[in-house]
């Protein structure tokens, strides 16, 4: 398995985020969403592209979006890899005396996987709810 940094694309995009019945975006945002990511991993085994994350940020806060393992790919630790891989640049770019806050939604039954990368459950004792709000056109 090969992980390339910042080679993804909205081909693969779309169809990864296809493999586990994910609705999609209009066509436009996706290709905009590709463009902006401030930093991608991509899986790739023979030339395919198996499993995908992208990291969303400023340089302080940090949104871990699409992560995305194709199931026939699952359980063999590529989304672990991406995930490690995704918080790896973060350290990377946060300076000495500083700190980065990074942030995600899980899918409903998911959390087990992120916990064991580290990530805390919210609301616990020192942040209240994450909340979203959704905008339809
Ligand atoms: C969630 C997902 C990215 C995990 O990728 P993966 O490559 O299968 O995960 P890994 O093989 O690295 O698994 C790492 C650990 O998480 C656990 N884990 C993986 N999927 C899990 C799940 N669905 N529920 C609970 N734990 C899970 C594994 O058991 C493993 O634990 P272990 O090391 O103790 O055995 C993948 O299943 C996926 O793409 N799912 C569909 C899309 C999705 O839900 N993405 C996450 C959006 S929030």
């Amino acid at each position: 398995m090969e992980y390339r940094e910042n080679s993804l694309n909205y081909e693969d995009y779309c169809a990864l985020r296809k493999s586990v019945d994910w609705l999609l975006f209009a066509d436009v945002q996706m290709q905009r969403a590709v463009d902006n990511s401030l930093y991608t991993i991509t899986a790739v085994e023979d030339d395919r592209t198996v499993g995908m994350g992208r990291m969303i940020g400023d340089g302080m806060y940090f949104l871990i979006a699409d992560i995305v393992v194709c199931p026939e790919f699952q359980k063999r630790g590529i989304g672990t890899n991406i995930i490690n891989m995704l918080l790896k640049y973060v350290e990377d770019n946060t300076p000495a005396g500083g700190r980065s806050s990074i942030q995600l939604i899980a899918e409903k039954g998911k959390e087990p996987f992120y916990e064991k990368l580290g990530f805390k459950l919210i609301p616990h004792e020192f942040c209240g709810s994450g909340m979203r709000k959704v905008i339809r056109k």
